[in-house]
């Protein structure tokens, strides 16, 4: 017998199956779903194609076909608690789909999917069922889909009928929706089912057991809800969007019956039994399952630029990472481990999901900063939560309060699902309300207010439905002057037909050279002109609410403006070419970080404005100095080329063949702006550019900073900006050099004369003060007392001063020959000390420490020091007198015994 495909050679035969089917192979699209604030994560193939299935957005294909990485923990579809304790919970896996935008329906996506399980996989149909939807919640059965299965020639009795819960999805609480139909795969009844464990008849395929697996979803897009439980709306047209995940078609065709007994997740346990030096098992093998998919996870959406933190996205992959960490911990590794199991997901997925090469070492730099982190607070974090175990046990409580799983949040870095789970391996519960109150009310004492996602005006979409998109003319030509007609104007957020001198409006016009707001560039500014230069508008921004929109923020200066009138439109000049310059440099500072620091470097986010650019990238140390020099002569250099900028427009598949680099976080069309600015750089990008790259001058990098673990941000100047910057920098000095009253160039050399000279000056006080003070130290010398022998002075200086103390009491020390001097003083509210001993006396067995120490306790405090030189302090300054009349009765106790 032939051996099983590989999970590689199934994904490659499926999307192969449906390109000779005329589908367009489409690339996956990031985990981090472009625009759109209602999912955290991409969390089905459909997700990248939403807009186009409710006809909002459109492709030059109708068919598709995709491998797409999914995650699904946190929010809807949360699979995280249960993975690695099942054979089938993932965080992240593989969505294979073939999808119909209005071309073929029902029937065609029944025999496709039919034939590549029966064909090309060659599943016997003898272990094969399928789902319909059976009619609920007023929408009707769908015999059609059943007819069609028998048609295929499955039989009757293999035709389920199921319900909304099983057969109709939906992506979310809002977006395109449908019934559906599931293949399911019979693995066999010797299975365990929970059904029958319980003493109930198991449900077949609509159990949660795994005899049945289901395989593959159909989904026949009919609907659309737009809002929350708000009723459903046919789409323009009945489409398809099916679903088959790679790791259960690789169990059933590798005859596993886990997911984790696959080549794709075996390759990777390996490597953690490997170093554990333990054996995997499938009873024991919970923790290892946990590190190989929280593995996966991790370097995936690292690679798609999210980054552990506290907050969204970047939390739930902080809780995925410490879950696989703790596992770890329950392995008995004791180093740093989780990187190395990283590494070898690269290693095995990096052919089909290049982004993963590329990002590797920034991947793996992410994986141990986060581990590090968290094992610093662990074993901490760990006994904390057995001692409140402990006591909740003795109370005989069962549930963990809010306010201790907000303390191992905060303090340890423990995320709530993670001390959930140890809760609940002891069989204790937490209280997840008395949490999230916890939660909130820190983040009412911090300000916080809202996601910050913009709501998108329903007044926008619906111009967008009724005008179409507004035609950009700033990529042609000189591209700062047009002509167009006045399709809507829009105050206060109603559409209104005019609008006259004083009015601040919105204002859309069919065709217009001003750039609205996005991929980071600022809107242009400048003026709408009509009626033959009556009617004038101040254009102060220019945004893009919808894409494809064009919204003008105008405030009318003369005449009136009404919707139909054709107008005049014209960008301030100077200010989009400095904009233009600085957003081509921004390109070529992307290319030659990549260069300096490493391909790591991914855009975490930059405004390109025209005074200056931002731009926010990943990378973990400070870029030094000279690495920041090394960049700007790249960036001159390639300046200094002065290369004719290309504009190409491409298929998005071949851009990203031909090595554009494309954004994280971006929506991209089918057709994309492909920009090189100079040969060394080419980005998909919608912006304005220079039309050669020697229009920008010059650029210079102003500071180099960091915004968050592991982003740093640059900020620099080109052309105009950067003359100015020079210029502002130029005067500083001069200013400097006059104060220094020298010239710019000598100024260092000043400071450091002037410093040491105010060097010198400070001693020469500081002596001047102690000799000062210790003046009167003669004169002291004659209250001194004859002890044993000895002479014995003790005196109050105030305020006291650590080195007035120790100069007087030197001076008093060589003075009195033989003997022993005590200062005291107050400072600060504070009582001091200080007790020298000549060297004879010392000899004779007397200590300045000793003495020192009796005499502390006086005014309450401690001190101590050497035989001839000791010190103290103490909190009560108003027993000094008694203190230091103590020494006294010291000398002659000490001197006497
Ligand atoms: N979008 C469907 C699913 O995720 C195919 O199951």
């Amino acid at each position: 017998m032939p051996s099983a495909l590989t999970a590689s050679q199934i994904r490659e035969a499926f999307l192969a199956f449906f390109e000779e089917r005329s589908h367009r192979r489409v690339a996956s699209s990031s985990l981090v779903p472009a625009n759109d604030p209602t999912l955290l994560f991409t969390n089905a193939g459909m997700v990248q194609f939403k807009d186009v299935f409710t006809g909002r957005e459109k492709r030059d294909y109708s068919r598709a076909t995709t491998s797409q990485k999914c995650v699904r923990a946190g929010g809807k579809h949360n699979d995280l608690d249960n993975v690695g304790y099942t054979a089938r919970h993932h965080t992240f896996f593989e969505m294979l789909g073939n999808f119909s935008f209005g071309d073929y329906f029902k029937s065609d996506a029944i025999a496709y999917g039919w034939e590549f399980v029966t064909k090309t996989l060659g599943l016997s149909t003898e272990r094969l069922a399928v789902t319909v939807f059976n009619g609920e919640g007023g929408i009707p059965w769908d015999e059609e889909a059943y007819e069609l299965w028998a048609k295929q020639g499955v039989a009757r009795d293999r035709i389920y009928k199921l319900g909304l819960k099983d057969n109709f999805w939906a992506m979310g609480d809002t977006g395109p929706c449908g019934p559906c139909s599931e293949i399911h795969y019979h693995q066999g009844d010797d299975i365990p089912c929970v059904e029958e464990a319980q003493g109930n008849k198991c449900q077949g395929v609509a159990c949660d057991c795994d005899r049945w697996l289901e395989i593959w979803n159909l989904v026949f897009m009919q609907f659309e809800r737009k809002e929350k439980d708000a009723p459903l709306i046919p789409l323009p047209k009945p489409s398809i969007d099916t679903g088959a995940g790679l790791e259960r078609i690789a169990s059933v065709v590798q005859g596993k019956r886990s997911n984790y007994d696959t080549d794709l997740f075996q390759s990777i346990i390996s490597t953690v039994s490997a170093l554990t030096g333990t054996a995997y098992t499938q009873e024991g093998g919970a923790s290892m399952r946990v590190v190989a998919d929280h593995a996966r996870a991790t370097a995936f959406l690292v690679a798609d630029g999210v980054q552990p933190s506290n907050e969204g996205r970047g939390y739930v992959l902080r809780r995925i990472m410490r879950r696989a960490v703790r596992h770890g911990t329950l392995l008995g590794l004791k180093e740093l481990f989780f990187f190395k199991v990283v590494d070898r997901v690269i290693e095995l997925m990096g052919e089909a999901y290049p982004e993963l090469r590329e990002s590797r070492s920034f991947i793996l730099e992410v994986a141990k900063h986060e581990e590090e982190g968290f094992r610093k607070t662990l074993d901490r974090g760990l006994k904390l939560i057995d001692e409140e175990l402990g006591r909740l046990q003795q109370r005989g409580e069962k549930v963990l309060s809010g306010k201790v799983v907000f303390l191992l949040h905060g303090t340890y870095g423990f995320p709530w699902d993670l001390t959930q789970i140890i809760a609940r391996e002891r069989g204790h519960d937490v209280d997840l309300d008395g949490f999230k109150k916890e939660l909130e009310d820190e983040a009412n004492r911090a300000g916080f207010s809202g996601s910050g996602q913009k709501a998108v005006g329903e007044v926008y979409q619906k111009l967008l439905a009724n005008l179409g998109p507004t035609e950009f003319l700033g990529y042609t030509g000189e591209g700062h002057e047009g002509e167009g007609s006045i399709r809507a104007i829009v105050q206060d957020g109603v559409e209104v037909m005019q609008a006259s001198a004083g009015a601040k409006v919105e204002i859309i016009i069919d065709r217009t050279p001003f750039y609205g707001e996005s991929g980071g560039q600022v809107g242009d500014t400048g003026r709408i002109v009509g009626h033959g230069g009556k009617a004038v508008a101040r254009v102060l921004d220019a945004q893009r609410p919808v894409q494809g929109l064009i919204v003008h923020s105008a405030e009318v200066s003369e005449g009136t403006l009404k919707v139909g009138d054709m107008v005049q439109t014209s960008v301030d000049v100077e200010r989009r070419k400095a904009i233009r310059a600085n957003h081509s440099a921004t390109h070529l500072l992307h290319k030659a970080l990549k260069l300096v620091l490493g391909e790591h470097v991914k855009q975490a986010g930059s405004v390109v404005a025209p005074e200056s650019l931002r731009f926010d990238f990943s990378n973990f140390s400070p870029a030094t100095l000279e690495q920041l020099e090394q960049v700007e002569d790249l960036v001159n250099s390639w300046i200094r080329d002065n290369a004719e900028a290309q504009t190409r427009i491409m298929a998005i598949e071949d851009a990203k063949k031909s090595g554009a680099v494309a954004m994280f976080g971006e929506k991209y069309g089918d057709t994309v702006r492909v920009v090189t600015v100079h040969p060394e750089s080419t980005e998909l990008c919608g912006g304005t550019h220079v039309r050669r790259s020697g229009d920008i001058g010059l650029f210079k990098v102003v500071s180099e900073s960091g915004v968050a673990s592991g982003v740093r941000r640059i900020v620099a100047v080109t052309g105009v900006g950067a003359l100015q910057h020079v210029r502002e920098q130029e005067h500083e000095l001069r200013k400097a050099a006059e104060l220094l009253k020298t010239s710019p160039k000598d100024i260092a050399k000043r400071i450091e004369a002037t410093q040491k000279r105010a060097k010198e000056l400070e001693r020469k006080v500081e002596e001047v003060s102690v000799k000062a003070q210790t003046a009167g130290s003669k004169d002291l010398l004659e209250q001194a007392r004859e002890v044993n022998g000895m002479k014995v002075l003790a005196t109050r200086v105030d305020p006291a001063d650590d080195k007035v103390f120790r100069g007087m009491a030197d001076q008093l020390r060589d003075r009195i020959r033989s003997g022993v001097v005590a200062i005291g003083g107050e400072k600060d509210g504070r009582a001091i000390i200080l007790v020298a001993a000549t060297k004879d006396v010392v000899a004779r067995g007397i200590s300045a420490g000793d003495l020192v120490r009796e005499m502390a306790k006086e005014v309450g405090g401690k001190g101590g020091g050497k035989a001839d030189m000791a010190q103290a302090g103490g909190p009560d300054p108003s027993k000094l007198p008694a203190a230091l009349e103590k020494l006294y009765e010291l000398v002659k106790g000490a001197g006497a015994a």
